[in-house]
């Protein structure tokens, strides 16, 4: 291995909030679309006082945030430019929760961004924060209101809710009262994790829904596949992609392999990976820290970084450890930032 890092916590510096457009004003008032059938005609104000001041964060908890690692992955940037201009053209293909996309935002540190996942709730969330934050706030006011196990188990059986603020408020709701944050589907695609037992949930956060509706503004939001994504030719364009993780060779963490992301698709990313270098971006990826990812990123042009994440995966927290996670990238990391 290359190097070996410590992680460290992440301190953001907010940019002015001018910066981003429009703020809302504390009067603005939304009909909530429509949360769930039975409160879609309702109009209502949200409860919580506007402050533009807020700085943007992850409006989901995430399986693989990179909350708890993102000072590790600011200090493997590419050196992009010795005075520190932002990068021009940035890519997060396997966007969740969008960790490190608002933290180089906040820190104007991204000229423009696409964001992309195959999760097709989780890209209209963020479609609807990116154009209608106060809808999204209402609906949430209302699920806020509700909330209890009978609301709970009512809103997470509404799989085919066509209004875009009621999938996303339904996202959000249930992101934020379900069993440990968690993303999990059936076969079908359902949603299907029991109720947590938290106190007081945070609901609505709406400091924070603002906060991303502002830096989201100039940012593309695509849903398709890592593969689809098409950085221009001749940009030198800059990739994150922090796929589901490949499961660790002792077995501690096979979450992600639920989802589907296979060997071959670990394999397929390494190729696109590939091909992206060649064509003249820069790629940083994560992973975990497994035999079969080492191997398909042993050669040169990539440098593997292993670095100590204090996640911890196991659900019986009698068992649950510190993952080994790396970073690998296609060019010398930077230590600019
Ligand atoms: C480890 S999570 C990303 C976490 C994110 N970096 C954060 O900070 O929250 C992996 C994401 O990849 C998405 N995903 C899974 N397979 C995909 C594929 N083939 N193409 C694009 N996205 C995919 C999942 O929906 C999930 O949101």
């Amino acid at each position: 291995m290359n190097s070996v890092i410590e992680v460290n916590s992440t301190t953001i510096k907010p940019v002015t909030p001018a910066s981003y457009g429009h703020s809302p004003t504390p009067n603005d008032r939304h009909q909530a679309s429509a949360a769930s059938s039975d409160v879609a005609s309702k109009t209502v104000e949200p409860s919580e006082t506007v402050k533009t001041s807020s700085i943007a964060h992850p409006f989901v908890k995430w399986v693989g945030g990179k909350r708890g690692i993102i000072q590790a992955l600011i200090d493997h940037l590419p050196a992009i430019s010795p005075d520190h201009t932002p990068i021009d053209r940035y890519y997060e293909p396997f966007t969740g929760g969008g960790a490190l996309f608002f933290a180089l935002q906040q820190r104007g540190q991204i000229a423009h961004a696409c964001l992309s996942d195959v999760n097709a709730n989780l890209i209209t969330a963020y479609r609807v924060i990116q154009s209608d934050p106060e809808a999204l706030i209402a609906a949430l006011t209302i699920h806020a209101k509700k909330h209890s196990e009978t609301h709970y188990y009512k809103i997470r059986q509404q799989h085919t809710l066509t209004d875009p603020i009621a999938q996303a408020a339904r996202l959000l709701y249930l992101n934020r009262t379900c069993y440990n944050g968690l993303y999990r589907v059936n076969r079908r695609g359902e949603f299907n994790v029991p109720m947590g037992r938290y106190k007081n949930p945070n609901i609505i956060q709406a400091e924070n829904i603002r906060a991303c509706h502002r830096v989201l503004q100039e940012v593309t939001i695509d849903h398709h596949p890592f593969a689809e994504v098409a950085p221009p030719d001749g940009d030198r364009c800059f990739l994150y992609f922090d796929p589901p993780y490949h499961p660790s060779d002792d077995g501690s963490f096979t979450g992600y392999s639920k989802l589907g992301f296979t060997a071959e698709d670990q394999t397929r990313l390494r190729d696109f990976a590939l091909d992206l270098h060649q064509r003249g971006h820069y790629v940083m990826l994560s992973n975990s820290n497994a035999a079969l990812i080492r191997e398909l990123y042993a050669q040169a042009p990539f440098r593997v970084f292993e670095i100590n994440a204090p996640r911890l995966v196991n659900c019986k927290s009698s068992r649950r450890q510190a993952v080994g996670e790396v970073l690998i990238t296609t060019y010398p990391a930077g230590k600019l930032r």
